[in-house]
């Protein structure tokens, strides 16, 4: 039991059409509910940080709850850095002990993301921790109505290649029409799955990262939506798409959304139905019992990633 790399778990995953699940973590409950989960599968586990989580938790509180989640449950955690905007943060994070960090360049325009990148690899592999970078911009297809527009906005499979190659990254995140959030489409949802297939035709053994992978399931929402909440139009990547993108090298998959809509939906219901209660435990116990259901969904029914620890 320990907090480990994403090395292994990759390796498998691109070999057999399966993708990790990476999870947000905040707070307790949540950890707890998604590790539950994990064990229960029998799964790999990436449990991932974002700067927004270490403002709101404080980055001692949130490491010691996985490193307490590991010698609770004796499963092997990967704890990632997600979306690490510079050097400092991504340094701060592998000093700390995380065992993959994300460095997000891919606002820089392409040479400066190169250079980003090759200085955190270079750090992280000195301390044995792997790196994800991204290349392209997440964004719904719609955006992006024709190919110039889409090579503009989503990754460019060329382009792919030679970062790889140039940085010595340990996996990327392409964008082919996920975003971030509850409203990822304006109309269908529809992903570039013939650029995902070329990308990894080129960087066959580079794991591929889907970003912005919420499913934003129906029935949370409309149950955040039944106590009291508003959140009209919320519209996520079908499950269907998911196992499909796992085929052509997808191996990470990122679900922070669903997580907050399930967290959410059960304390609405819970607070609603039960007015008189007042003691936090009554809530998210209930809260932290639906994660770990929709985590367990998410992992044997969408990811295939039962039985794969
Ligand atoms: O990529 C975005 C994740 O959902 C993290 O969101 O920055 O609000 O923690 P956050
Ligand atoms: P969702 O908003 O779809 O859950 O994506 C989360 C994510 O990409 C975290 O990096
Ligand atoms: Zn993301």
């Amino acid at each position: 039991m320990a907090l480990v790399t994403t090395k292994d778990m990759f390796a498998k995953a691109l070999k057999s059409d399966y993708a990790v699940g990476a999870f947000n973590v905040n707070n307790m409950e949540i950890i707890q509910g998604i590790v539950e989960a994990a064990c229960q599968e029998n799964a790999p586990l990436i449990l991932q940080v974002s700067a927004g989580a270490r403002k709101y938790a404080k980055p001692a509180y949130l490491l010691k709850l996985v490193e307490a989640a590991v010698i609770d449950t004796g499963v092997d955690v990967a704890l990632h850095l997600d979306h690490g905007e510079d050097f400092e943060i991504c340094r701060k994070c592998v000093d700390d002990g995380f065992t993959s960090v994300m460095i997000d360049g891919s606002k820089h325009p392409f040479e400066e993301n190169i250079r980003i990148t090759r200085e955190v690899v270079e750090y992280a592999h000195a301390h044995g921790v792997v790196v994800e970078a991204e290349l392209g911009k997440l964004a719904g297809i719609e955006d992006a109505v024709n190919v110039d527009a889409r090579d503009a906005t989503f990754t460019v499979p060329e382009e792919a290649a030679e970062f790889v190659e140039k940085t010595g990254v340990d996996s990327l995140a392409v964008a082919i029409g996920t975003s971030h959030g509850a409203y990822k489409f304006k109309g269908e949802p529809r992903l570039d799955f013939e650029r995902l297939k070329e990308i990894h035709k080129l960087i066959p053994d580079t794991p591929l990262v889907l970003h912005g992978a919420s499913t934003v399931m129906p029935e949370f929402v409309a149950r955040c939506n039944q106590y009291g909440g508003s959140i009209p139009g919320a519209q996520g990547v079908p499950e269907e798409m998911i196992k499909e993108a796992a085929k052509y090298g997808i191996c990470k998959v990122n679900i922070d959304t669903d997580l907050r809509l399930a967290m959410t939906a059960e304390i609405r219901r819970y607070i609603a139905e039960n007015p008189s209660d007042f003691d936090p435990r009554k809530y998210l116990g209930p809260a932290r019992d639906a994660i770990r259901d929709m985590v367990a969904h998410k992992i044997k029914d969408v990811l295939g990633a039962t039985d794969k620890r």
